[in-house]
């Protein structure tokens, strides 16, 4: 019941993080089309600061559940990793180191830009943001297929 439950938890997470990914690479960023670049800057600002708290309760209740099922598996036999595990943790751990370098190093970069009216240096870091988030959402999708398919 403990495990089916961190498994709830931990899948809860995975789909609010790679979701709202999904959702701000494929659907949100080709409609800000239709604003001027001030106002899509401005937008993105808030979207992301919103999204990106989520994603840190998100990285936490995959990781605490992820570490905590691991335990359990390893307590209850003789426990050998199984291959998909394994490569769904290693490449969660990148996900999350990633997740830290946009959130703590290109976020703040853009936001810093935008409040000192530097325009074209706010729109350079918010295509880095964009770069790295589908380079998350690349292994996010992939650790998934991994995962069920294996
Ligand atoms: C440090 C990071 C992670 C650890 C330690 C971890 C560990 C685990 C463990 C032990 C399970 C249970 C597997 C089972 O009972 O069959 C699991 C399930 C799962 N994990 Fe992770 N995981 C991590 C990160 C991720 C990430 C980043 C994703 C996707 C982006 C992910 C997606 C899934 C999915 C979809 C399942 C459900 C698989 C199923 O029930 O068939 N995990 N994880």
């Amino acid at each position: 019941m403990l495990y089916a439950l961190l498994k709830l938890l931990h899948v809860f997470g995975v789909l609010l993080w790679v979701g709202g990914m999904l959702f701000a690479h494929f659907f949100l960023r080709p409609s800000l089309a239709v604003l001027e670049p001030p106002q899509r800057l401005a937008l993105m600002r808030e979207v992301l600061q919103r999204f990106f708290a989520a994603v840190v309760v998100a990285v936490l209740a995959v990781l605490i559940s992820g570490l905590g099922m691991l335990d359990m598996a390893r307590r209850a036999s003789a426990f050998v990793w199984p291959a998909a595990w394994l490569a769904m943790t290693a490449i969660g751990l990148l996900m999350m180191v990633i997740f830290g370098y946009i959130r703590l190093t290109l976020y703040r970069r853009f936001v810093t830009a935008l409040d000192a009216g530097e325009l074209a240096v706010a729109a350079a870091a918010l295509a880095r943001v964009r770069a790295w988030v589908g380079a998350n959402l690349a292994l996010g999708l992939f650790v998934v297929a991994v995962v069920l398919l294996a």
